[in-house]
């Protein structure tokens, strides 16, 4: 059995501020609560609400605690459990999203984290992979089947399909059965997008994308999953039937606005046993490929924040942590 030491390497904020605040330094490792695990972390996910959160946006009604560990998500192996732990065990190979997690973030040697966000890690993944899909994974599949209930035969457009959510819900929107219209950013994100299965790519930021929609569906779109905003997805909105769907996660800015006879439905994406049990399963039964933009080492983590500054990232930028 390998001893946990009482410090760790893990990249911290003293303040709110650009990349140059994310400092990587000693920390004392959290310990686990009866209902936690203890993951040392292998691959931790950076995203957009990584950047916000150290720039100052802030999602607790209580003040920050600082120093402040960031990273919601990420994958590892358990190292311990709390007293009441009994699904999973030390040694295993484990993924979680943990929103705003009490006892800091992934980006760090260790994490605690409560058991019911930690699941193992899907059958056809590794841990490099795996641990850039939980926040990802969880709100493309929930997209797709929790707002959407995307049905065999329906058609699809997903808005915003080059980035962390996108390429993830082009697969699992394919698995459900359905056709699939990707927007993409630039001819190389539509070159991915058609990799991972989409029927349609069309360049959303060079070409003329309600048009496009509009030849492709020439009846109404049945749904739409907008990662996204802005007045393309605006007129994209108008393109779907009455009666459509149109779901978005919280956090596509601007706020898409209603339009017609169609439901419109914002959405955070949910961690639990259950939650990522499907996002297992389906993962599972897509061989979902997961592609990354760029990895970074945990001492660099303000490289990865200011790789997602740069804009155009095709998937996900992650951690190696170990
Ligand atoms: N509430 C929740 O639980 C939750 C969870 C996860 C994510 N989210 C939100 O969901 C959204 C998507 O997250 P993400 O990680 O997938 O972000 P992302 O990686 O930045 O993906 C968004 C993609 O949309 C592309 N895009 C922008 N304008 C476009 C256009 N006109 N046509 C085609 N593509 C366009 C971007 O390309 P360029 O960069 O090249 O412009 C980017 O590839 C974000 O707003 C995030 O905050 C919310």
């Amino acid at each position: 059995m390998t001893t946990i030491p009482k410090t760790m390497r893990a990249v911290a904020i003293d303040r709110f501020g650009g990349p140059d605040v994310l400092k990587v330094g000693m920390l004392p490792v959290p310990s686990p609560d009866a209902d936690e695990v203890l993951i040392a972390v292998h691959t931790a996910g950076v995203g957009g609400w990584d950047a916000d959160i150290r720039a100052g946006w802030w999602p607790d009604s209580v003040d920050p605690h600082f120093p402040l560990v960031l990273g919601t998500d990420g994958s590892g192996n358990v190292a311990a459990v709390g007293s009441r732990v009994r699904r999973l065990h030390v040694g295993d190979a484990v993924y979680s999203y943990s929103w705003n997690n009490s006892k800091g973030g992934f980006y760090a040697e260790y994490v605690a984290v409560p058991a019911e966000r930690v699941a193992p890690i899907p059958s056809v993944l590794d841990l490099r992979l795996a641990g850039a899909i939980p926040t990802t994974g969880l709100t493309a599949l929930q997209g797709i089947d929790g707002a959407l209930h995307l049905r065999s035969g329906q058609s699809v457009l997903i808005h915003g399909a080059s980035g962390g959510v996108g390429t993830l819900a082009v697969q699992f929107a394919k698995l459900r059965g359905a056709r699939v219209l990707a927007s993409a950013s630039g001819p190389d994100g539509v070159a991915l997008v058609r990799r991972l299965g989409a029927d349609e790519a069309i360049d959303g930021r060079h070409e003329d994308l309600p048009a496009a929609v509009r030849r492709s569906a020439p009846h109404g779109l049945d749904t739409l999953l907008a990662l996204a905003g802005g007045d393309a997805l605006q007129d994209c909105i108008a393109t779907v039937r009455d009666g459509g769907r149109v779901a978005f996660p919280n956090g596509v800015e601007p706020e898409p606005k209603p339009f017609g006879a169609v439901t419109l439905i914002g959405y955070d994406a949910i961690s639990g046993v259950g939650e990522l049990t499907n996002l297992s399963h389906a993962v599972e039964a897509a061989k979902l490929q997961v592609p990354i933009d760029s990895e970074y080492f945990l001492a660099d983590a303000s490289k990865a924040h200011e790789r997602l500054a740069q804009g155009h990232v095709l998937g996900k930028v992650v951690l190696r942590i170990r």
